[in-house]
């Protein structure tokens, strides 16, 4: 959201969440052109004081995705429009092969059919 304050709103929301010892929380991060980019300062303070598995989706690659990761700033991460052109993602990462990209963005949005959004096909060596 654009809004000066939703830094600390989501601050205190994490810390009254965690009171509750919730499972997760799951921050969909802004995922158009020019996004604010999310400050590592609010990241290394949502792992202080929120206890439980935090999940974070929004742009990520594979390499993106391993980073944060690695850095312990999250434990997991959501890919979205990748798994529509690539039903195989995980085993196209795993692998190293190519990424499929879709083809035709409006047929997301709902269509008649299956056409472009459930017909694409995993990856043949
Ligand atoms: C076709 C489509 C429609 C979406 N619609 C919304 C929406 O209405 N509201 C929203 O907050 N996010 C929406 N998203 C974003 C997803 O919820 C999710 O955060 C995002 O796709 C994950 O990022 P990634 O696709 O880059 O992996 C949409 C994504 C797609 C692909």
């Amino acid at each position: 959201m654009e809004d000066e304050e939703i830094l600390d709103t989501f601050m205190l929301v994490s810390k009254e969440l965690n009171k509750f010892d919730i499972s997760y929380i799951h921050l969909c991060e802004a995922d158009w052109d020019d996004a604010p980019i999310v400050p590592l300062s609010f990241r290394e303070e949502l792992r202080e004081s929120f206890s439980n598995t935090i999940i974070v989706t929004g742009r990520y690659t594979k390499e993106t995705a391993n980073e944060i990761i690695k850095k312990d700033l999250v434990d997991l991460v959501g890919f979205g429009r990748y798994y529509i052109p690539n039903p195989d993602l995980v085993q196209r990462f795993k692998n190293n092969w190519p990424l499929a990209e879709i083809k035709d963005s409006h047929t997301l949005f709902g269509g008649r059919n299956e056409v472009g959004f459930s017909d694409y096909p995993s990856y043949i060596e």
